[in-house]
């Protein structure tokens, strides 16, 4: 017998001299207690919280958890069925007209997680014989969609104009084609030239799908997204989300004025072959989207929170994943995985939850410590924050 996991051996290897060297394993933690949305007891100690990704805070904001509570009275803890048998409720549709309204487009689709909705959508739309032209540190979720839907895949350089300029130009002009674009590319927190990406797509015949997970709730005037911020959101033909960043729960959705778009929901088949999202879980994201169309002032003491680490963060000697904070996230970028292990790990001694990412998820082979803020992130806590890493990376070596 050939033992199907020998494939997975060089990564049990690589795990286990990490974790031998008497490092915590920074895959592995766990909340013990979560207090607020940037403070929580890990290891039985008070942790500021700087790796959720909950950048608007809605995870405890008193509507939303009221309204959670209310439909798990009303409706029960789960659907157990699927969105095209018994698992449509008021709730989704709520979310669904939350959703339009938000991005005042026509049509809103609602899937189990932000994953889903870009496996459901991609495939179903680009299959054989289309192209999909896309961002090579595209997330896991779109790469997914594409193998799904068997497209021919046509990756261009990191937030490179030119390369997808050249090529939609090398491409038979004949061809379905959908490029598909982020927002802000969650590794390294920097935002994508969607006013010329757009054009240039539009201009070659092409859709554009763009995937807005960690822009939603703060960029742009109304919280849409870099679309919206970079002034083409009108020609966007499909805007893919998530309610597992800043609305604060689960589930994912795409967005589109598409006129044939109500179709997906009988040919997509995450969307069909799933349970629905629990009747709890859409009541909070429906409220959570409708306080997020009046977030005006958080969106505003979240920039200025972004502004303060990553200036904070540069001052003390870090290399960051860019010049300037384009969004929530700023990554801090370590020599190599021990090291960066060994600064995670300080870190969390200090008092302080930061992600530690590596390949396959990083781009370039770069081991990083991304680090995301919230709109409940005081200024006091981001002063704590940057002393930590003071310390942190004194002990470690990272600064001097
Ligand atoms: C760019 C991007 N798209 C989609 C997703 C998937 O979202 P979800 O957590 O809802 O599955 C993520 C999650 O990290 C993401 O970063």
């Amino acid at each position: 017998m050939t033992d199907l996991f020998s494939k997975f051996d060089p990564l049990i290897e690589m795990r286990s001299a990490l974790l031998e060297g008497g490092v915590t394993d920074p895959f592995n933690l766990v909340m013990e207690k979560v207090e607020s949305p940037t403070v929580a007891i890990c290891n039985g100690k008070r942790t500021i919280l700087l790796g959720t990704y909950n950048y608007m805070g809605m995870t405890f904001d008193p509507d939303v958890i009221a309204a959670g509570k209310q439909a798990l009275d009303e409706f029960g803890s789960g659907t157990t069925g699927s969105r095209v048998l018994n698992g449509t409720y008021v709730g989704h549709r709520a979310v669904e007209d939350a959703l339009r309204d938000f991005y005042a487009m026509d049509h809103a689709m609602v899937f189990s997680t932000g994953y889903q909705a870009n496996l459901g959508v991609i495939s179903t739309i680009a299959g054989k014989d289309d192209y999909i032209i896309l961002d090579i540190d595209s997330h896991a979720s779109i790469y997914d969609g594409c193998a799904l839907g068997n497209a021919q895949i046509v990756p261009f350089r990191h937030n490179d104009i030119d390369a997808l300029e050249k090529r939609l130009k090398r491409l038979p002009p004949e061809t379905g084609k959908l490029v598909v674009l982020e927002g802000v590319y969650s590794m390294l927190g920097d935002v994508a030239p969607l006013k010329e990406m757009v054009a240039i797509s539009k201009a070659a015949g092409a859709m554009v799908l763009v995937d807005e997970a960690h822009s939603m709730g703060f960029i742009g005037e109304h919280g849409r997204g870099v679309a919206e911020a970079q002034g083409v959101i009108d020609d966007v033909d499909f805007i893919i989300g998530t309610f597992s960043k800043s609305v604060g729960t689960v589930g994912g959705f795409c967005v589109s004025n598409h006129p044939k778009f109500e179709i997906l929901r009988l040919v997509c088949r995450p969307y069909v072959f799933t349970a629905s999202l629990p009747p709890s879980v859409v009541a909070t994201a429906a409220t959570s989207i409708r306080k997020l169309m009046n977030s005006a002032d958080k969106r505003v003491h979240l920039w200025e929170n972004s502004k303060r680490l990553h200036a904070g963060l540069r001052q003390l000697g870090f290399t960051l994943g860019t010049d300037e904070p384009h969004a929530a996230i700023i990554a801090v970028i370590m020599p190599d995985l021990e090291t960066g292990a060994a600064m995670w790990e300080a870190l969390l001694n200090e008092g302080l939850y930061v992600n530690l990412a590596r390949p396959p998820a990083t781009p370039a082979g770069m081991t990083l410590l991304r680090c995301s803020l919230c709109a409940l992130h005081s200024e006091e806590q981001v002063g704590e924050i940057l002393g930590m890493f003071a310390a942190a990376g004194r002990a470690t070596g990272c600064i001097s």
